[in-house]
């Protein structure tokens, strides 16, 4: 495995830790703001689209026959993933303590960016893939014999 896929899955579980133990709290509190919106995006912008990501890039060039298009860009969206997540739950903080929304919008602006580079990177390594080799031809049946 390469290392974007290790790091994307990584950073999966540790969202998903992260997000089953808000869930267990707000089991307990009631849907509280912001803890609501947190686990909810650590659960599927962490948890699920980082272990898609991981994944996507292991098996989707190799479904091409194909290489990634461009590896800098993937560990850029590593980053800007992580660093957008982390900032919007932070924003969602914020916003609840002072009612101001700018810290939310900068890293929800990150996080698209992060989603862009995803988009754009598996869009042009799965343009034109080669065509699947035809199977070979299947060998005649033996005679019935009567
Ligand atoms: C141990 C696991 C989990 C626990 C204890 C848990 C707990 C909770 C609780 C208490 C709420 C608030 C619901 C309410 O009272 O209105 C909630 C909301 C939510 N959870 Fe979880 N959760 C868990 C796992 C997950 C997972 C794995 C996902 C998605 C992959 C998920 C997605 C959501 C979503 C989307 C909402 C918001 C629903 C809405 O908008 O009303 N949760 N969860
Ligand atoms: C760049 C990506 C994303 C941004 C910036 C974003 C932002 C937001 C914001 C600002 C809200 C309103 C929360 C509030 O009440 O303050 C929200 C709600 C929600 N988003 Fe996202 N989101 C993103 C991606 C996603 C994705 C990929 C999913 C699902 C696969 C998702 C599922 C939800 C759900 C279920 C809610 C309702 C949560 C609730 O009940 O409070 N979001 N999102």
């Amino acid at each position: 495995m390469s290392n974007i896929t290790v790091w994307f899955i990584r950073s999966a579980m540790v969202y998903f830790l992260l997000a089953i133990i808000l869930g267990l709290y707000m089991s307990v509190a009631g849907p509280l703001y912001p803890w609501m919106q947190i686990h909810v995006h650590f659960n599927l912008l962490g948890w699920i689209s980082m272990m898609i990501y991981g994944v996507g890039y292991h098996i989707l060039p190799r479904f091409s026959g194909k290489q990634l298009w461009n590896d800098k860009l993937s560990y850029w969206q590593l980053w800007l993933a992580n660093i957008g997540l982390v900032g919007m739950a932070i924003g969602w903080w914020v916003r609840n303590a002072s009612n101001d929304s700018a810290v939310l919008l900068i890293f929800s602006l990150v996080e698209t960016l992060s989603i862009v580079f995803f988009v754009l990177n598996m869009m042009l390594t799965i343009k034109a893939a080669p065509a699947p080799m035809p199977a070979p031809p299947r060998p005649p049946a033996p005679p019935v014999k009567k």
